[in-house]
């Protein structure tokens, strides 16, 4: 039976972690997975979290079964975070999910499940595990222009023409915030477009969160989203914990599904708990119970967002240096966009030869397509890599 397989194409970015494992120079840079690093390199567990973790440890006394649909708590306080008080909870269905790939899935198996013909629409470009999981479903897709190699910002007119050809039914992947792989966002006038064209063509939108609070704030960053779900009757999220509660392999994700109104949420909110069922029946508890103590906790709360709020600042100045140094070396504003992008990821717009000169030459290791992970840098590599960047002709 096996032998009928054949390899498998391996994932572009989680293959870097092992070329950068195998790479033995000890000046070496790793600025592939999207995984948040402090200054020392370390991706350190968060401090609400191990306050959350010895307290739960304390008081939990039973590991049985939640429900199909997860902890009900964790989706109230994760959806009150993402969605504040925009849209009513009677419309909304919700399953917790293993991490954010899992409500993505979750989320594409109920587009197949609600309109078998559906056709999704991406962003070019987007995540790599976007189109292949869509791609593995066997439901088509099609791509709408988002960024500007000139400029390195969202060629806002490109999309909006690209959309047109958006059919009734379609649905739309967005990204809520800190576009992966570009770092360049819609503002949200922008946003306030896509919904307009949305309601024309009577599209559903999707939004892939992964990242609130690493661009502009917890707020701002929801922004987005929240103006979509104000506005349209019918709205999938995907949403992560991964990187903004540093939980990574607790795989702590959440599905919400609004429906268009407070009748139509139970058969929702069914077919949700039945995908559930269907591909890992009860779905992980312990990242999301965390995450549910420190939302619901004043003190914990306050502590999480300040230690979130200490590492977008952190971020952010990490690409002030960076544009700061490559203004200087190169003695134009060619690279200020660096500046300008928001979260974790920025597309330079090297050439592949030019990723792989800088992994050869410099051990500087960024995804092929010369997106950087910003957080992997620190307040010395800033200058390795500006001074890579520049010799290697970007
Ligand atoms: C990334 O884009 O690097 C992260 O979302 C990690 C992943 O799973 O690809």
């Amino acid at each position: 039976m096996f032998d009928a397989l054949k390899p498998q194409p391996a994932d572009k970015i989680l293959a870097l972690i092992q070329a950068f494992k195998e790479d033995p120079r000890r000046d070496k840079i790793d600025l592939g997975v999207g995984v948040y690093k402090d200054a020392t390199g370390l991706t350190p567990v968060m401090r609400a979290i191990k306050a959350a973790e010895k307290r739960l440890w304390e008081v939990e006394d039973s590991k049985t079964y939640t429900t199909l649909a997860g902890d009900p708590a964790y989706a109230a306080a994760l959806s009150g975070l993402i969605l504040g008080d925009t849209v009513e909870t009677g419309r909304i269905a919700a399953i917790a999910t293993p991490g954010g790939t899992g409500a993505i899935r979750q989320a594409l198996e109920l587009i197949r499940l609600a309109r078998p013909g559906a056709k999704i629409w991406l962003s070019n470009p987007t995540w790599p595990n976007h189109p292949s999981i869509i791609r593995f479903l066997g439901i088509e897709m099609a791509e709408y222009r988002y960024f500007d190699a000139a400029t390195r910002g969202v060629d806002f007119d490109a999309m909006l023409a690209d959309l047109e050809a958006v059919a009734e039914g379609d649905v739309v992947l967005l990204h809520g915030c800190c576009h992966n792989p570009t770092g360049a966002n819609l503002t949200l006038a922008q946003w306030g477009a896509v919904a307009d064209l949305l309601i024309r063509k009577n599209a559903l939108p999707f939004i892939d969160i992964a990242y609130q609070g690493f661009g502009d704030g917890l707020e701002a960053d929801a922004a987005g989203t929240r103006l979509i779900a104000a506005r349209l009757p019918e709205v999938l999220i995907a949403a992560s914990c991964s990187k903004n509660f540093g939980i990574y392999r607790e795989r702590a994700g959440l599905l919400l599904a609004i429906a268009s109104g407070a009748a139509k949420q139970p058969v929702l909110q069914g077919n949700l708990a039945f995908l559930n069922r269907q591909n890992y029946s009860f779905p992980p508890d312990h990242g999301a119970r965390l995450v549910t103590m420190i939302l619901t906790d004043e003190a914990l709360r306050a502590d999480w967002q300040a230690e979130l709020e200490e590492v977008r600042l952190s971020m952010l100045g990490l690409r002030r240096q960076l544009a700061d140094e490559l203004r200087r070396l190169t003695n134009s504003d060619r690279f200020d966009f660096i500046a300008h992008h928001r979260g974790m990821f920025s597309r330079l717009g090297a050439s592949p030869e030019q990723v792989e000169a800088m992994r050869r030459d410099h051990g500087i290791y960024m995804v092929g397509d010369s997106r950087l992970n910003i957080a992997g840098l620190n307040a010395a590599t800033v200058p390795v890599l500006a001074r890579a960047i520049v010799a290697t002709g970007v």
